[in-house]
């Protein structure tokens, strides 16, 4: 007997909800722990995910799998999936009849994986999901409400990997998320049971609740 979830995958994979269903290999839905505290939203599939069926399963994908290790968590405790299931043709961003059209199989797995936190990765699922005009680089590192949740947006992988090597006035988009994981495993740490959560946490980060 398949899970909600998996069921809802299913129907998913079938989508012709909007006009990207005639361009894509396939939909790419999410992957990870169905039950994960923590689920990550990115853009939409690029190359790579559209081949494997996966998200993040190229470079960005590998630099989000270090940042989460560098918090002491594998890709596989945690959720992740993307705003648009289907890849844009020559990765174009996604237009707001396709976002509109993919927005209820966001909102399913948003209630069946049940995360306390989601993590937005770019400007583009940011504000999708806090339905702001703000930009990502005021955005980031804060938490901001989100469906009886905690949501913190930082910067998209791509851009950090785009960025590398070149000049920047204050720190680089790497270093910018390097600084946000380490938000986000204080917020993690605040909402583990108390027995296992640190006793020595910073009190600033539960204001952050
Ligand atoms: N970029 C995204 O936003 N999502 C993916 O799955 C891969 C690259």
């Amino acid at each position: 007997m398949p899970t909600e979830l998996e069921a809802v995958a299913a129907e998913a994979a079938g989508c012709t909800r909007c006009r990207l269903h005639q361009s894509r290999t396939q939909v790419v839905f999410g992957q990870g722990d169905p039950h994960a505290d923590l689920m990550f939203v990115g853009e939409a599939p690029g190359f790579h995910e559209d081949r494997q069926g996966l998200p993040f399963v190229g470079p960005s994908g590998q630099l989000l799998n270090r940042l989460l290790e560098g918090i002491g968590l594998r890709r596989q405790d945690v959720y992740v999936c993307n705003v648009n299931k289907s890849r844009p043709p020559n990765n174009r961003d996604p237009l707001p009849d396709e976002i509109a059209a993919c927005r209820p199989w966001l909102d399913a797995q948003v209630r069946l994986v049940d995360p306390k936190v989601v993590v937005t990765l770019g400007n583009f699922a940011a504000k999708t999901l806090l339905e702001t005009t703000t930009g990502i680089t005021r955005l980031r590192g804060r938490t901001y409400p989100f469906q009886g949740r905690v949501l913190l947006p930082t910067f998209h992988p791509a851009a950090a990997l785009h960025a590398q090597g070149r000049r920047t006035a204050g720190p680089s988009p790497l270093e910018a998320m390097e600084d946000d994981f380490r938000v986000l495993a204080e917020l993690l740490a605040a909402q583990a049971p108390a027995s296992e959560a640190s006793e020595d946490r910073p009190s600033e980060q539960l204001g952050l609740f």
